[in-house]
């Protein structure tokens, strides 16, 4: 075969092409990224969340000596009406303590000797007089390595905070809270930080978590989800309501923890200021998705004449990133401590909302986004791959309103994503781009590694259709699994990367700027080293309706030719084995025309192996 090598400076920039995307599944925010320590901070854990959770779930009762103590949950005059369950500790026989402790999340609290744990809670004394109560570290022994003595007072609620140093290094501690008189107290948003979160930053990440994310360099960041974001009812007062971002903004008090549609409970502590904070602190632009009034698991539909509030969010959220502190909503982003704007460029309307119901809601979000920012560029979807017809219904939306870019999602094998190398390559530059929102081969070995690998190469060098790419999901902790693979694997106190999460730092560290060009003359089959068994060659339009005509295979040691004529592709077939024939030393030629589609076809040789696994050559 003649090799050409071909160097040239990149057309196509590759632009803001590698990203990641968070979504809290897999207890990537609570119990993860969010640096906070209690579980249940604010008593507000459900039944509706997940069948096994209650008010007080993640907290024990604790009784020292001879103690007595009833634990009960008050909702009457809370501290904030948005979480409005409280703890009452009514200690009748203080013996030598009595309260409450919080298991905190994997094996318990992980301190190390010589940090400094920021605690506070709100607190109020139920018996007319003041209440004083310890707070300390433990280990699960009882043994004592932090504390601190606060008092609930009789004005009402009011914010007690302390810090503490542990004197030992432990994974399984306890943060204790216990009176030693007889007295009735409440408590709500008890909460405990380590003051080192990354960039020291207030209700800030955890920073070994961080970290392993800003080493990546991603160029963007995907945010809040994921089926998250569309999973809940049309009523943002609901706790079981769609993720709505101005529900996740404020003091963390007022931000309504809310039913995680991955069956657990959902503090909003990590709310969109943290998300754009924290884009800016690891150098990722901010990309939010927005639900686009449609829930597909529940068919829950926003009617037409409705939809205002919906769009209104969308706009307001632009003018919250980008807005100057004197607007309504920069004004409030000012106020919670970021004056300069977050530079938001992308907005994403929509994840996996295939169905008629989004398509015809996604023009009033697109035209009113466009109308008032042209500057932003508007995501729209074309959810799962495999959703066939849906799926294309989500490339016609787009096309036709001119989105920016079309979030598309698959999940498959190794295989797939080798054979599928150049998937991008009949995708048009003058298109909306491709937003790969969601991808990841089944598995976290390195083979898998391997094939994203491969794959990703063909993003780079259909940089001229293909915007953005982000792996999914990225995290996830090993005691809360709602799906795998994922990237990036950690507990309460380790974070280790997969082979899949170094491919994708390799290539975001070294994303190119130029284009080597290598093609040959003719097909080659790479890396075959056994004899296929069978062999053919296939026509495949991607649910295109394509025309192949002239299809000749010519024998290149014989001259033989043999002519197979034209070929009609119908749409709904996809592929088609054209014949068996030995692939080696053979050229395959014919003119094709696509009749009705939007993504090409190919032609190319395919084998079987003895363990029936399919292959093909170059398209
Ligand atoms: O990444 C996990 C889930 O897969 C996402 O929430 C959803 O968008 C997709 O179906």
């Amino acid at each position: 075969k003649k090799i050409i090598v071909n160097m040239q400076e990149e057309k196509e920039p590759l632009g803001d092409l590698f990203g990641i995307f968070f979504e809290d599944l897999n207890h990537a925010a609570d119990g993860g990224l969010y640096a906070e320590m209690v579980q249940n901070r604010s008593f507000e854990f459900d039944p509706m969340d997940n069948k096994e959770y209650h008010s007080l779930y993640g907290w024990e009762k604790v009784k020292r000596g001879n103690a007595e103590v009833i634990l009960s949950i008050d909702t009457l005059e809370p501290y904030s009406e948005k979480n409005p369950h409280y703890l009452v500790i009514d200690v009748t026989k203080p013996g030598k303590g009595a309260g409450v402790l919080n298991l905190g999340y994997n094996s318990g609290f992980a301190v190390k000797e010589g940090e400094v744990y920021l605690f506070s809670c709100y607190a109020k004394s139920m018996s007319g007089k003041p209440e004083e109560f310890r707070v300390a570290l433990e280990g699960k022994d009882g043994c004592e390595y932090a504390g601190l003595i606060l008092q609930g007072g009789t004005a009402g609620w009011e914010k007690q905070e302390g810090r503490l140093v542990s004197s030992k290094t432990d994974t399984s501690a306890r943060l204790v809270l216990t009176m030693p008189q007889k007295g009735r107290l409440a408590l709500d948003f008890v909460s405990l930080f380590p003051e080192d979160t990354f960039m020291g930053r207030r209700n800030g990440m955890r920073k070994d978590i961080a970290l392993k994310l800003k080493d990546m360099k991603p160029k963007f960041m995907r945010f809040p989800g994921g089926c998250l974001v569309h999973d809940g009812s049309l009523n943002p007062e609901d706790r079981n309501s769609m993720y709505r971002w101005k529900n996740t903004i404020g003091p963390v008090e007022e931000r309504p923890a809310r039913r995680n549609s991955w069956g657990y409970n959902q503090s909003l502590g990590l709310g969109f200021f943290e998300y754009f904070q924290f884009c800016e602190d690891i150098g990722a632009k901010p990309l939010p998705v927005l639900p686009g009034g449609y829930d597909p698991h529940h068919q829950r539909i926003v009617p037409l004449n409705e939809l205002q509030p919906w769009i209104q969010d969308a706009l307001d959220l632009i003018e919250f990133a980008n807005g100057t502190p004197e607007s309504e909503w920069g004004g409030i982003r000012a106020r919670m401590g970021h004056e300069a704007p977050f530079g938001l460029e992308y907005i994403g309307i929509g994840n996996e909302e295939v169905g008629d119901a989004f398509f015809e809601r996604y023009p009033f979000f697109h035209r009113a986004v466009r109308e008032k920012y042209p500057e932003i560029k508007i995501i729209g979807t074309a959810g799962p791959f495999s959703a066939g017809s849906e799926y294309e219904k989500g490339w016609k939306c787009a096309k036709e309103y001119g989105s920016d870019l079309v979030d598309e999602h698959y999940y498959h094998t190794p295989e797939w994503f080798l054979a599928n190398h150049h998937r991008y390559d009949n995708f048009r530059a003058q298109d909306p781009k491709v937003f790969l929102g969601e991808y990841a081969s089944w598995g976290n070995t390195w083979y898998n590694a391997l094939a994203e690998a491969s794959f990703m190469l063909g993003l780079e060098r259909n940089a001229k259709a293909v915007g953005l790419a982000c792996y999914a999901p990225m995290l996830a902790n090993v005691d809360y699994v709602n799906w795998k693979p994922d990237m990036l694997w950690f507990d309460n106190h380790r974070i280790y990367g997969s082979p899949d999460y170094y491919v994708q730092k390799l290539f975001m560290n070294h994303q190119g700027s130029r284009r080597l060009e290598i093609y040959t003359e003719g097909l080659e089959a790479p890396g075959i080293e056994e004899e296929p068994i069978c062999g053919g060659i296939r026509l495949q339009g991607y649910h295109s309706e394509v025309i192949f005509r002239d299809v000749v295979l010519e024998n290149s040691k014989t001259g033989e030719k043999v002519s197979f004529g034209d070929y009609h592709l119908k749409k709904e077939e996809a592929s088609v084995w054209l014949a068996d024939t030995e692939w080696k030393d053979y050229t395959i030629s014919c003119r094709a025309e696509e009749l009705d589609g939007f993504q090409g076809f190919q032609i190319f040789f395919g084998w079987q192996d003895e363990d029936n696994n399919y292959s093909w050559t170059v398209g």
